[in-house]
Parts: structure tokens; sequence; C-alpha cells
């Protein structure tokens, strides 16, 4: 339980308890079951301001979680796992992410291993708004989230390297440098569904996004990376792309940019995708994770 800080806020019902300054806030006193407009907008107004909610003790089947999501936006359906599954029988926007097997088949994604540094699905044109990952089985150590905060990561920028990603106020708007999120893997290094693979980050399928974008809703300027794996920087040769990349996530995912969830059951966790990137630590194989998240539309593409 976290305590209190001057940046608590409540309203009759829930108290939005920020974790540290500006980057994630845990939400306590709210039912996600029974949630009213009045608590709906504190929980909106909060995660945008925080990026990152927590909410813990919730008792939620997955149409609850469904029914929570939809106020959001409109959910996406689960993309299909590394088995080629699509999704829950009968929930359709329900993508789990466990490393349990059953008759030999896992029944999510992601496995034990460690899932690396992403924004999700960034190499879609409009990468998905939000997620919400909710803990229905947890393992005693490990499997612990992260989440990295990319306004920070472009505001700690130094203002040279600011210019040349984002162009100078003086800039024509061509400037703006462009990178290639790939498609090619997942997170946890597995091959997406139906991709050739292609190692070449100058070739490999993806969408080009600004490397700096302003974000829809808040209107502040984030470092817009998604992930390292195959990404490629427009208009520069492979070596000068990979060296401003190393820059660029080097400085961004520095510590105090960075906030964890080490998870209990009940725990609900949901991010902002436009302004954060997760990572999640590997955990023991023989221990049992299973976590069900939803994913809302994205509304608009990411724009500089
Ligand atoms: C994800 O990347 O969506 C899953 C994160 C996790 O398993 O904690």
């Amino acid at each position: 339980m976290l305590s209190e800080s001057s940046g608590t806020t409540r309203n009759p019902h829930i108290t939005v308890i920020p974790v540290r300054q500006a980057f994630g806030a845990e939400i306590q006193g709210a039912d996600l079951r029974t949630i009213d407009p009045d608590d709906f907008s504190s929980i909106y107004r909060a995660w945008l301001d925080h990026s990152v909610l927590l909410i813990r003790g919730q008792i939620l089947t997955d149409d609850d979680l469904i029914a929570f999501s939809k106020n959001f936006g409109a959910l996406d359906l689960a993309p299909i796992q590394e088995t080629g599954r699509r999704f829950v029988e009968g929930h359709p926007e329900i993508y789990v992410v466990s490393n349990v097997m059953k008759d030999g088949v896992p029944i999510g994604s992601l496995g034990a291993g460690e899932a690396t540094w992403h924004t999700d699905m960034s190499y879609l044109e409009q990468p998905p708004k939000a997620s919400l990952l909710y803990a229905l089985e947890v393992p005693p150590a490990g499997g612990d989230t992260y989440f990295c905060n990319m306004y920070r990561a472009y505001e700690s920028l130094p203002q040279e390297l600011k210019d040349r990603i984002a162009g100078s106020t003086l800039s024509p708007p061509d400037k703006y440098l462009l990178l290639k999120h790939d498609g090619t893997y997942n997170s946890g290094g597995y091959v997406r569904q139906g991709i050739t693979v292609v190692d070449d980050p100058m070739s490999s399928p993806g969408a080009y996004h600004p490397l700096v974008c302003t974000h829809p809703e808040t209107k502040r300027r984030v470092l817009y990376l998604g992930r390292r794996r195959n990404a490629y920087i427009q208009g520069l040769s492979l070596a000068e792309s990979e060296s401003l990349l190393d820059e660029l996530w080097s400085s961004a995912t520095r510590e105090e940019f960075l906030w964890h969830n080490r998870w209990r059951v009940g725990d609900l966790v949901l991010w902002d995708n436009r302004c954060t990137m997760h990572r999640r630590d590997p955990f023991e194989a023989t221990s049992r994770r299973v976590m069900h998240r939803t994913q809302i539309k994205g509304e608009t593409r990411p724009s500089a």
C-alpha cells in the first residue's frame, strides 16, 4: 500500500495517490464492476495525468473487464497469439498473457521469458490507445512489469538532440525524423503470425511514425520509440540510425523515468500506450502466471 503524498486527490468515492511526480498513480476505493460516470471521469483524468494506473483488489470476470475497458473507447479484437489461436472462446477482446500449458499447448502469449521494452503494436499505422492488464495468477517471484515515462524521456534530452530528431522551430516539417517500428517480432522475441522473418532493419515490415509525437489529448511531446529490434530511422545510413537509436534508448530507459508493479492477484494496471513503454521481467517457468488483457483501439495516427 502506498502512503499518501501531497499530490493525492479525492472525489467522494475514490482516491488518486501518485506513485511519483507525474508518473503512475494508485486508485483506491474503486470497484470497477460498479463504476459510476463521476468516478470514471476522475479515473480518466488521473490516467491522462499519470499515464499508468494501478487498481488493486479487483474481482473481475472477463465480461467485467470488457465492460470497464469500453469506457475508454472501442476495443480491439485480441491480437493472434503465438500458437495461432485468436482469443478466449466467447470473449474475442481478451488477450491472454501466460506461460501455462493446457494439453501441451500454451493458453497465452509471451511464455515465462523477459518481454523487452515496447509500446503495444506500434508497428500499426494506428496503434492502440491503451491497454488494461488484469492479474488472475501471479508467480511468487519475478514477472514484474516496468513502465517508462516517454514525456520525461523526451523532456530530458539535450536541446541539440531534440532539434536533430524533431526539427527546431525554424525547420520545415520534413526535418522531423521518422522511425520504422518493426512488425516482425513481438516483445517476447517470437515471430508474429504470418510474417516472413527479415532481420535487416532497413527492409523489415513495419510502420513509420515521427520520433517525437504530440499526445493527442494532453498535447505534450513524447519520444516515440516503440521497440528497439529492427528499428530504423528513415533517411539515415544503417550505422547512423543504429548509433542515434542506441543514444536515445540509453537515455530514455534511465531508472528515474521508470515505475514498476510487483503483481498481486486482483491487480488491474492500465497504461496510456501513447506516452509509455513497458517491459516484463522473466520468472520461473514452473510457476504459473495468468493475465487477461484488453486493448483500446487507436483513435489517431501518432503525429508530430
Ligand atoms: C504485455 O507486454 O502486454 C505484457 C506485460 C506483462 O506480461 O506483464
